[in-house]
């Protein structure tokens, strides 16, 4: 898709239920991000996901798309400490939960070196730079990334790097149109952007910030595309007035029905037990 210039949908999901859904509208991949810390556990960041967590979502994904590309984060410190670490947690993301790939953040000569072992162990990995939120306290926090000409440079050399080392893709999160831009050119592998304009060969969004349901925090690149929490939330309070007005459940509607003699059998045999 990078060679016709078509442009690359990219989503994440958490759940089957989701991932059914993301399938059926024809998005090309999903990633299963440790955002599932934010969206689904209300960790507040990323940090505390488990690789045991990432590989339940993985694997509820999987079965709720079985024919999407998906790509399984790995959580902090499931890659951190060695190549030999990455590798065997890449490898249960890809043999536990039926992974097309995993993804890792950063550009330091260990993340490099992470890529490295994992794709010659046969795996396929995406880099991840820019905003990468596992790292936000060593990045001031989580703010736009690349602003100074020589943070950009940075960046574009960190690009380089991950291709050589064998990254198959990569996730460019809130950078300057022009560093992604630059980015973009200088590597041959594809670029899928998030906050980072449209010079790339795709976008990732989170599924629950284009929803309107995830109201914790909402970046300045999201595009609401509707509004599931207010929908949600509506529904919910249906429900209770229903209820509480013994509108619902209607008999006849909602309800499973029983014979009449089997109704007055019942009411002897309870006679008789008395
Ligand atoms: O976890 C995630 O959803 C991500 C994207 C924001 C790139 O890593």
């Amino acid at each position: 898709m990078r060679e016709t210039g078509e442009q690359i949908t990219y989503l994440t999901a958490y759940d089957y239920l989701t991932a059914k859904y993301v399938e059926r509208a024809g998005i090309d991949m999903i990633l299963v991000g440790d955002s599932v810390g934010n969206v689904v556990h209300g960790y507040g960041s990323t940090i505390p996901v488990s690789m045991d967590e990432m590989v339940s979502a993985c694997r509820a994904v999987r079965k709720g798309a079985p024919e999407t590309f998906i790509i399984g984060d790995m959580p902090f410190m499931s890659y951190q400490t060695s190549d030999e670490q990455a590798v065997e947690n890449a490898g249960r993301l890809y043999k536990e939960a039926g992974v097309d790939c995993v993804k890792l953040e950063g550009f330091t000569d260990a993340a490099v070196s992470r890529v490295r072992a994992i794709t010659e162990a046969g795996m396929l990995v995406m880099g991840h730079i820019g905003l990468t939120p596992q790292l936000g306290a060593q990045l001031g926090g989580n703010k736009a990334q690349g602003k100074s000409a020589e943070a950009a440079v940075r960046l574009v050399r960190a690009a380089e790097k991950l291709e050589k080392a064998g990254a198959c893709s990569l996730v460019v999160e809130c950078v300057p149109s022009a560093v992604c831009e630059a980015i973009h050119d200088h590597i041959s592998i594809p670029v899928l952007g998030i906050g980072s304009g449209s010079h790339a060969d795709g976008q990732l969004m989170i599924y629950a910030d284009m929803l309107g349901l995830f109201d914790d925090f909402t970046p300045k690149f999201v595009k609401k595309y509707a509004n599931v929490g207010e929908t949600m939330l509506q529904a919910f309070k249906s429900f209770a007035e229903d209820v509480h007005a013994r509108r619902f459940p209607e008999e006849g509607i909602h309800t499973y029905k029983m014979s009449e003699d089997e109704i007055r059998s019942m009411n002897e045999a309870l006679r008789k037990a008395e």
